[in-house]
């Protein structure tokens, strides 16, 4: 895959050489997003940072990998702040916004709204998820967590055993993921999810079709036996005809330690693409389990970072000049990574 100009809007996109290349230039870029070093070599660039749909990590760490890159970012938070609400086109959004921006990232409520908007853009566009279809950014640095987590156990991806918990159907995050871990070898997928959240057929015939194994089920404690990563993920209320039928779906399923201990292999891995709804009536990963060295949610966060500065250095075309435009820091840093 030739990254140089390309939108990135599906996992369909990424073989496995180019997510190799991919993880290769994320680890490179660890010591400028650990603040150990600096690097200007996207000075003078500006990226759009365009998202019409509320969002803590994926908002702020593109915007952070722009700036550790040395560019600047030019963003607006929502629909209603923006011309989309004056009933200006999707694809006269991307007419102008691209004049003012090398590059932009987009995220919007309805599946395809990305990729029309790229049709009309003139710079590359990359997908910060779409509705309930793709969110490729989140599916890589989830992809490039469970690759070091496994790393850190003598393991690879090839045969993974992963559960993928909750909202199988709405998940862009898990659609994603699924998609991208069936580029890989022999995956086990445990998809639990309460009746009527199934994930999409499309995603489990492609895996079938690919050889991995799947079983669909409906009871969290049969789902989270025998695998290595427990990828649980929220309700996605918003993605919901009606909060009435949101509400049935709500706390059905709630991991905590007790739930771990009873039922997971020693140093199951524990992943969420965040946020998880902390409410006591949903759950769905409980705040018992923070001390647990097992989970994984805050280096996956972490990692997001790296991952994101990576797709910016490839699609730009600096990956091999990062270095060149580097100097150490001098200001104090706090003590960023390792940690949980
Ligand atoms: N994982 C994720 O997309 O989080 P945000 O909605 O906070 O960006």
């Amino acid at each position: 895959m030739n990254f140089v100009g390309r939108h990135v809007l599906s996992v369909d996109q990424f073989d496995r050489e180019a997510i190799d290349r991919v993880f290769r230039i994320s680890d490179e870029m660890e010591p400028y997003a650990h603040r150990k070093r600096i690097t200007r070599v996207l000075e003078g660039a500006i990226l759009g940072n365009m998202f019409f749909e509320a969002s803590t990590r994926t908002r702020i760490s593109f915007g952070c990998a722009f700036n550790l890159l040395g560019g600047d970012v030019r963003e607006t938070t929502e629909v209603k702040a923006s011309s989309l609400a004056k009933g200006e086109s999707l694809f006269d959004t991307a007419r102008v916004l691209s004049g003012y921006s090398d590059i932009i990232v987009m995220r919007h409520p309805e599946a395809g709204s990305v990729a029309e908007f790229a049709s009309a853009s003139r710079v590359p566009v990359i997908n910060a998820g779409d509705g309930p279809n793709e969110h490729p950014s989140q599916a890589l640095l989830d992809l490039y967590t469970i690759r070091k987590e496994m790393a850190a156990r003598g393991r690879r991806i090839d045969r993974l055993r992963i559960a993928m918990i909750g909202d199988l159907r709405y998940g862009r995050a898990v659609h994603s993921l699924c998609k991208l871990l069936g580029k890989f070898d022999g995956i086990q997928f445990n998809l639990v999810s309460p009746p009527g959240l199934e994930a999409p057929d499309d995603i489990t015939e492609g895996l079938r079709s690919r050889g991995h194994q799947i079983s669909l089920m409906h009871e969290l404690a049969e789902g989270i036996h025998h695998v290595d990563i427990l990828y649980v993920t929220r309700t996605q209320e918003e993605r919901f005809p009606t909060q009435e039928e949101a509400d049935r779906y709500r706390g059905l399923f709630r991991l905590n330690q007790t739930v771990y201990t009873e039922n997971c292999e020693p140093n199951t891995v524990i992943m969420h693409p965040l946020p998880r709804d902390s409410r006591a009536q949903a759950n769905e990963l409980d705040a018992d389990l923070d001390q647990n060295p097992n989970l994984a949610i805050f280096r996956q966060t972490d990692n997001g970072v790296l991952l994101r500065m990576a797709l910016f250095a490839l699609i730009l075309d600096v990956a091999d000049e990062v270095h060149n435009h580097a100097r150490p820091v001098t200001w104090y840093t706090a003590k960023r990574i390792p940690r949980r």
